[in-house]
């Protein structure tokens, strides 16, 4: 602890001071309210009257501060496959970690996993003969410790390997482990496959700080991949959680911007979201290191699960794909056939029929009927780039021709000045406090009412959106920037204006 000199006295002192002064402030304006009356007049007669779009209101949601992966996608485990530690084993396993000392334990990460595209394992050494009565093994907090309640049922599905027959425990305990919530055998039988578990687990108790555990009290080598902890009752059985949902669908949202603004880009190209590698079953799925944000994320929350959610929530789902742009490198727009390709891929595979090439894949994932994507936004924030007009158009052409009634998004400003290039909306993003958005009321007064709509996008501005990050307290308000804090949420209020 260091000493406070009289100088860092003064400081909390004279802000306390200034707190008491506006506090009376504010006293003195509310009682000169309450003496006065005003008068607003509201010319509501037909010739001024503007039609309000039924799409006025929606949402913008990013992975950001685990908005997604550890907020509204239910899954407990974090880095289930071990694959966050990147390919060069033995890897990190973080936040993974054992049970038991290094005398008695050996984990470390291989590449015999039985998926290829993710293709890291956890290879499991027990080398005590006479193991401690609680077991051996690793456990999983999850994001911030598991929050298991009294009651709930939840699904545990993994993959194992084992050359001789062992009898694992599987387990929901305390973060200290003293506390057992839930606790199955699972019996794995000595061959040289991979065989997929799948267990429920009941808690007999509620801890909100609780931990996935796998032990075991006999010598031998078990291999893991793919092990993943869903509580049952999630939203319409669609892996979303139902109390976040639930307050989604409060804010009837007439629209889903996804999966995100700078998440879409990325640092560098190869951290960009990728929808392929985000479809299909999940345990098959890579997962990426998301590096704007600075997170590992499975990719169980994909490409599906957000056109999923747009239905679910009864919003008209905005595509949001990467335009071969980053924050650090660009594909030249010579060579950028093959994402307007890949983008028309994801196209199918939202609306083409079950029998398309990509429709079918939606179909085998659940979802024979296409999902209605009339809007797409053709990169974020990139206006400006070297390759964006040169990308821009490569896209919006190739889409045109193959799906006519999609809306695209540009984003460049056209609030000014007419777009020198065609799109039916631009982006328009707002980084703000209150004071100045009001200042900006007659940003839109000039714009041509004829030319590309705007999307308005508000980002800090109401501490309700928050409620995605923390998992554990809802509704905790964090006042303005909250796009630079680390308490910013993966949500933001967004506009349609006619
Ligand atoms: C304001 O309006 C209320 C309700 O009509 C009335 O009772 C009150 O006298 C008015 N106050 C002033 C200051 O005009
Ligand atoms: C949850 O577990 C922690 C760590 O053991 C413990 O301190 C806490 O009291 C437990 N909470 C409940 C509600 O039992
Ligand atoms: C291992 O898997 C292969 C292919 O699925 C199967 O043919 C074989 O019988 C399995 N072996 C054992 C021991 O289960
Ligand atoms: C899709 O497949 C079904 C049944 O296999 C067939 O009846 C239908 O004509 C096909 N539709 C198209 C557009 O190819």
């Amino acid at each position: 602890m260091t000493r406070m000199g009289p100088k860092q006295v003064l400081v909390p002192t004279v802000s306390f001071l200034l707190l008491l002064f506006c506090l009376g402030c504010k006293c003195r304006a509310s009682e000169l309210e309450a003496t006065q009356n005003a008068t607003l007049k509201v010319d509501a007669s037909s010739q001024l009257a503007r039609k309000i779009p039924d799409t006025l209101f929606g949402m913008f949601f990013e992975e950001i501060n685990h908005a997604g992966a550890g907020g509204i996608w239910a899954e407990l485990v974090s880095n289930r496959g071990f694959e966050a530690g990147g390919l060069h084993t033995p890897s990190n396993i973080d936040p993974w970690s054992i049970i038991g000392d290094d005398a008695s334990i050996f984990v470390a990460t291989d590449r015999t996993s039985c998926f290829s595209r993710n293709i890291i394992a956890l290879r499991m050494e027990v080398l005590c003969d006479e193991c401690p009565a609680g077991g051996i093994g690793i456990y999983n907090p999850g994001f911030w410790g598991m929050n298991i309640e009294d009651g709930k049922t939840y699904n545990l599905v993994m993959y194992v390997k084992s050359a001789e027959a062992a009898d694992l425990t599987v387990s929901l305990a305390s973060s200290d482990g003293l506390q057992k919530l839930a606790s199955v055998t699972v019996p794995v039988a000595g061959t040289s496959n991979w065989t997929k578990v799948e267990q429920k687990l009941i808690a007999k108790g509620t801890n909100r700080t609780s931990r996935l555990q796998i032990t075991s009290n006999k010598k031998g080598v078990v291999w893991f991949d793919q092990v993943s902890l869903m509580p049952s009752d999630t939203f319409k059985g669609h892996g979303f959680r139902t109390e976040l949902i639930s307050m989604l669908l409060d804010l009837k949202p007439r629209f889903l911007r996804f999966p995100g603004g700078c998440f879409v880009e990325g640092e560098w190209l190869r951290n960009a979201f990728r929808w392929r590698e985000s479809i299909g079953p999940w345990e098959e799925r890579p997962g990426h290191f998301g590096d704007v944000w600075h997170y590992w994320t499975d990719d169980g929350l994909g490409y599906y699960e957000f056109l999923q959610l747009s239905e679910d929530l009864g919003a008209a789902p905005i595509w949001v794909f990467n335009n071969g742009i980053s924050h650090n490198d660009e594909v030249s727009t010579a060579a950028i056939a093959p994402f307007v390709k890949d983008v028309l891929d994801s196209l199918e595979f939202a609306r083409g029929s079950a029998n398309s090439t990509w429709g079918s894949v939606r179909a085998a994932m659940g979802h024979p009927e296409p999902f209605p994507v009339k809007y797409v936004a053709i990169g974020n924030e990139d206006c400006g780039k070297k390759y964006y007009l040169g990308n821009y158009l490569k896209f919006y052409n190739a889409i045109r021709e193959s799906y006519p009634d999609i809306q695209m998004i540009s984003n460049c400003d056209g609030s000014s000045k007419p777009l020198d290039h065609p799109a039916d909306l631009y982006d328009f993003h707002v980084y703000t406090d209150s004071k100045t958005l009001f200042n900006m009321k007659g940003t839109f007064d000039k714009t041509s009412r004829t030319g590309p709509k705007v999307y308005l996008y508000f980002h800090g501005l109401l501490c309700l959106f928050t409620f995605m990050t923390w998992a554990r307290w809802p509704f905790k308000c964090f006042g303005i920037d909250l796009v630079h804090s680390p308490a910013s949420p993966g949500l933001s209020l967004g506009m349609f204006l006619p």
